[in-house]
């Protein structure tokens, strides 16, 4: 059972909700101190040590760290500071109504791939798409968590070209994403467990501009990253999470 689990998140607005769920407390000092990363730290029923980790707001340009460099780093520094026994990569994402996603779907996936990193050179080409399973989910996390289990693909921009779209429909992703592949890359280098819990802000294969979607949604979506983490935490406190 999981001791101590790092929940990943890239925006301070998808993450608010459960930090005040849980009160969680700032905790300083974790990392290095020329990193941005915020770290969040509490316990969930007075057991499990819970620490959510954000990246933080760039130093330059004053919003929040998205995309896969920031997943990185961050995933790094916190398996380093906090050696947890779980890592959880939550947030939004993009869904896809060919494949049933609607806006508040809710994804726990172990399948990631990258869809924008094209090396047209033999065995780099495997390794730009970086097509990594993390483990089998136990199908009672699923329905104890009312969430459906997906496969992220990860890019590091919200818009989507022809030839990403080549890559996502390949692989049958369920969640385009700007994190979800960098995070388990790393954890897959550290050998630490990892899965993703995604929601829904918009439909990539809809009929409405994805900034304005996602603006709309993403409180909506916030909401139910707050609802379906503790229903996760309460199910890795007590039983395998892996099948
Ligand atoms: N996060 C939420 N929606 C997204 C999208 N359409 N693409 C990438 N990341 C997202």
């Amino acid at each position: 059972m999981v001791k101590t689990v790092v929940i990943v998140m890239a925006m301070k607005a998808e993450a608010q909700p459960f930090i005040d769920h849980l009160d969680l407390q700032k905790d300083a000092d974790r990392f290095h101190k020329g990193l941005r990363a915020e770290c969040y730290s509490g316990t969930y029923k007075g057991e499990t040590k819970v620490h959510l980790v954000l990246n933080g707001q760039c130093h330059k340009y004053g919003v929040d760290i998205v995309g896969t460099v920031g997943g990185a780093v961050t995933t790094f520094a916190a398996v380093q500071a906090l050696s947890p026994d779980l890592v959880i990569n939550a947030g939004t994402c993009g869904g896809f109504r060919a494949l049933g996603g609607e806006v508040g779907s809710i994804y726990l996936c172990t399948s990631f791939l990258n869809h924008d990193r094209r090396i047209a050179i033999p065995g780099f080409d495997a390794f730009g798409v970086g097509e990594l399973n993390t483990f089998d989910l136990n199908p009672e996390l699923l329905a104890q968590v009312g969430a459906q289990s997906g496969v992220v693909s990860t890019g590091n921009s919200l818009d989507v070209t022809k030839e990403d779209e080549g890559y996502i429909k390949k692989h049958k992703a369920t969640c385009k994403d700007m994190e979800g592949a960098a995070v388990a890359y790393m954890c897959d280098q550290l050998s630490v467990p990892m899965f993703a819990l995604k929601s829904v802000t918009d439909i990539v294969d809809g009929e409405h501009p994805t900034p304005e979607e996602f603006l709309k949604n993403l409180g909506t979506a916030a909401k139910s990253l707050q609802q379906a983490l503790p229903k996760v935490l309460s199910f890795i406190a007590e039983k395998p999470f892996q099948a």
